[in-house]
């Protein structure tokens, strides 16, 4: 038996202000959508701004839906929407924020499971890392250098 520890390399910036001013643009951004979520049933908006290659962003917001499957993570719509419209940029950042109805969040929220995967696809396809940084509606920021870093052992097309 052989036993091995998987790490995440994990950065944390207290303030906003401690990113540097194009990953403070892309949390204004991500806030601006985050604003803009359709969620009606959680009343737990998130938005996403990913930082393309030559200086665009894009972006994406939760939207739920009556039959409650059918929705989508802000993740993720940023992340196919980036697909649709700009399938050979290289992203290379995605700031992430939160915001709930009933009280403040200020711990950072990190992307689910299946956001994870879907984002892990692109970073493979553009063989180059998408930093990810988080937050809550305030509070710390956490970076983390890739989607690969908080998906290890992940389900890809070698195994296809
Ligand atoms: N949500 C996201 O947009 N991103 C995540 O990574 C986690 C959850 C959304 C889905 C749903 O609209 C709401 O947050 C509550 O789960």
């Amino acid at each position: 038996m052989k036993k091995i520890t998987i790490e995440t390399p994990l950065e944390i910036y207290d303030t906003i202000e401690a990113l540097p001013v194009l990953i403070q643009d892309l949390f204004t951004k991500a806030q601006t959508a985050r604003n803009n979520a359709y969620a009606p049933y959680s009343h737990f908006k998130v938005g996403a701004a990913l930082l393309l290659e030559n200086g665009t962003t894009v972006a994406g917001n939760n939207q739920e839906n009556a039959a409650y499957p059918s929705g989508l993570c802000a993740e993720r719509v940023a992340i196919f929407h980036a697909g649709a419209t700009h399938p050979n940029k290289v992203v290379q950042a995605l700031a992430i924020t939160v915001q709930a109805a009933d009280k403040t969040v200020n711990t950072p929220v990190a992307p689910c499971g299946s956001c994870r995967q879907a984002l892990l696809e692109y970073e493979i396809k553009q063989d180059a890392p998408i930093a990810i940084y988080f937050r809550g509606e305030t509070g710390p920021i956490y970076k983390v250098p890739s989607v690969a870093s908080i998906l290890p052992l992940a389900f890809d097309k070698s195994f296809l």
